[in-house]
């Protein structure tokens, strides 16, 4: 039997995530999120928490421009979701009292969408271009050349009797935002002034964005409260501030509202977010991959059947936190669990009978 050819029949019902965004550990905005986000946005670099290199450099270049009454450098924020490159983006502008325009690669389908934007900004205005690495090849080369010399030239016409129209463009700031800074074309990663890579957060700092965002919310928590959400919110603040708000619900349902440690820890077992951050899908993975492959390695495929979920579900969802969190390992040779993946779930690693290369024997490498 070929196993990559199983197909997988698991009804919807029976899944173990829900359509996206609806993951409480997801990183993704939902739009519970969008509704609260704006009100726990830190507005200037003072109150925006950790990320101290990013915010020590930039703090650096903005302060530079400002002192030269210049327009600030365009700036390239690359990180993983919910890290914060909306939030930095718009303390850019705060900073240099200017105004934001917020757009977004797909958004941009044609180059002309991008003439329009372009021709209408105020100088000094800041251009946030979020998923900047989904721009349309046309408009990714009219954006090199309105960030360097700041000019478009806009084609009027078509066909043999078109003609490029020079216009020129007041100086602005581009803020570009992706999360994936390698899929960036190298021209276009050149044409940033400054980039600035947002690295996952530490525990005790996503302990301060829970304290920040709860005084916000008016909600009681204290701090090993906040010690517990931190410690499963994934080095996200967009993470740490939903569980907050859950833990809220459960807070005000179940106690007095206040949290404490006992009550962050038993509202996110109901939610089934375990003391890693790991939501069931996680666990599912893992414990297949423990208990009935032995730790591995088995292949994706294989492992996505045991599961009931899809391959990409599996790869893109559930992996990249495990491997993150030094769990489970990638090899050629298939998924294999590390001994901490044993440890998290509780479990003794099997004996193994020849040697450390028991699983290789096994599969006759
Ligand atoms: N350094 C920080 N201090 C305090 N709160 C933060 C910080 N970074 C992010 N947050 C909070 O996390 C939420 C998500 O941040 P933001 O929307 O800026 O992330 P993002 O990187 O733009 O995500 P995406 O890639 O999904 O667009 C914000 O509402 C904000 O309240
Ligand atoms: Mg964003």
């Amino acid at each position: 039997m070929n196993w990559d050819d199983t197909t997988d029949a698991t009804p919807d019902a029976e899944r173990l995530v829900g359509p996206p965004g609806e993951r409480l550990v997801g990183s993704a905005a939902d739009r519970d999120d969008q509704a609260v986000e704006a009100a726990l946005r830190p507005k200037d670099l003072g109150e925006f928490i950790g990320q101290e290199k990013v915010r020590e450099q930039l703090d650096l270049v903005l302060r530079a421009a400002r002192a030269r009454g210049a327009t600030a450098d365009h700036v390239l924020l690359s990180g993983a979701p919910g890290l914060g490159k909306t939030t930095l983006s718009m303390i850019i502008a705060a900073e240099m009292g200017a105004p934001i325009r917020i757009t977004s690669g797909p958004a941009i389908q044609h180059a002309g969408d991008l003439a329009a934007i372009l021709s209408s900004l105020q100088e000094g205005e800041v251009l946030f271009l979020d998923e900047i690495h989904r721009m349309s090849r046309p408009a990714e080369e009219m954006l090199y050349m309105a960030m360097e010399d700041y000019r478009v030239d806009v084609i009027v016409g078509k066909g043999p009797g078109a003609t490029a129209i020079p216009l020129e463009l007041p100086p602005f700031t581009l803020v570009g935002a992706t999360t994936r800074a390698g899929l960036l074309p190298p021209p276009l990663r050149d044409r940033f002034g400054f980039t600035a890579h947002m690295e996952f957060y530490e525990p005790a700092e996503l302990e301060r964005v829970i304290h920040r965002s709860a005084n916000l919310l008016d909600v009681e928590i204290d701090p090993h409260g906040a010690a517990e959400i931190a410690g499963r919110s994934r080095g996200t603040p967009r993470i740490a501030n939903r569980l907050l708000r859950r833990v809220r619900d459960y807070a005000q349902v179940k106690a007095d509202g206040h949290i404490n440690r006992d009550i962050a820890g038993a509202a996110l077992a109901v939610y089934e977010v375990d003391g890693r951050g790991l939501d069931r899908l996680d666990r599912a993975v893992l414990e297949a991959l423990l208990k009935l492959f032995g730790g591995g390695p088995v292949g994706l495929s294989t492992l996505a059947v045991a599961v009931g979920e899809e391959r990409e579900t599996v790869e893109e969802v559930a992996e990249p936190f495990l491997v993150r969190e030094g769990l489970l390992a990638r090899t050629p040779r298939g998924r294999v669990a590390t001994p901490a993946a044993w440890a998290h779930l509780g479990l003794t690693p099997p004996q193994q009978t020849r040697g450390t290369s028991g699983q290789q024997d096994l599969f006759g490498a």
